[in-house]
């Protein structure tokens, strides 16, 4: 099966989706402190959606083959979580980082999937380089994106930088084409050698989401069918924007107000 390339029209339904999947992060924001549960923060994140933006959250329910329904509105993943924690009665406290993954779906069924960082309190040195390197990492895929280039392009950015670091790349979850799919073709690996894999063309719209251990990549997946934690306990990161591939380059489609700034390695317009 071929990637697909987006209408005029799904465009601009992916720009609407990307602003507000973006926006609950920004409302969330000020929630993320100390003492607060990943409960909450799920329980404001899906108040948000339904009443004030009239989205609804993709996960909840969600179900691909081999997975027992996703119970939850939003995915809140801390420490030695890599990805798809459940929210729960987690209680945040002073010096956890918390990755907290939103994908709103509009009323014209186009999915809006994004992610970011949050520390809770005071970072130790190791939780803000690792988050700090990770947001490099998807910036750095993100400025490979461009029509003729190659998927492996990407992947192969995010890789050498994690590993220069001395962190390691996940391997078992990557990015995902998606539109009024949650997850479709192609799978965007966060590691691969340049000029391999399929074509980067005009009107694709894909994730870019890698997940950067401190210590081993391995995973170990928890009993409950979806949290994935790093194997030797290390911690994790994990940053996520929704791109177009453009005539020109690219256009980040998950930007709002409180979007955190892109590094100052990115000079052109359109990401800021
Ligand atoms: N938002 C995640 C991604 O970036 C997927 C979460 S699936 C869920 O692809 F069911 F766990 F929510
Ligand atoms: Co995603
Ligand atoms: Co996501």
């Amino acid at each position: 099966m071929a990637i697909s390339i987006k209408t005029p029209e799904d465009i601009e339904g992916m720009r609407i989706a990307g602003r507000l999947g973006s926006e609950v992060l920004d409302y969330i924001t000020p929630f993320v402190k100390p003492g607060v549960t990943t409960g909450e923060l799920d329980r404001l994140c899906h108040e948000y959606m339904t009443n004030v933006q009239g989205t609804v959250p993709a996960p909840l329910n969600y179900a691909p083959p081999g997975y027992t329904p996703y119970p939850k509105a939003i995915c809140t993943s801390v420490n030695d979580v890599i990805c798809h924690g459940i929210p729960g009665d987690k209680v945040l406290k002073n010096g956890d980082v918390v990755n907290l993954d939103i994908t709103i779906i509009t009323k014209d069924g186009y999915h809006g999937d994004n992610s970011r960082m949050f520390y809770i309190g005071e970072p130790s040195i190791l939780a803000k380089r690792l988050t700090e390197v990770t947001y490099d990492c998807m910036w750095l895929g993100i400025a490979q994106v461009r029509p003729g280039g190659h998927f492996g392009d990407i992947g192969h950015a995010i890789q050498v930088h994690a590993e220069k670091a001395g962190y390691s790349v996940v391997r078992e979850f990557c990015g995902h084409g998606i539109g009024k799919v949650f997850h479709e073709e192609p799978q965007v690996l966060h590691y691969g050698k340049p000029g391999t894999g399929d074509e980067l063309k005009p009107g694709m719209i894909f994730t870019i989401e890698p997940m950067i251990n401190a210590g081993r990549r391995d995973i170990r997946e928890m009993n409950d069918g979806w949290t994935i934690k790093t194997k030797d306990r290390s911690l994790s990161a994990q940053w996520e924007h929704m791109v177009l591939v453009t005539e020109t380059g690219y256009e980040v489609l998950t930007l709002s107000a409180g979007s955190p700034p892109p590094p100052a390695f990115i000079t052109d317009a359109k990401a800021a």
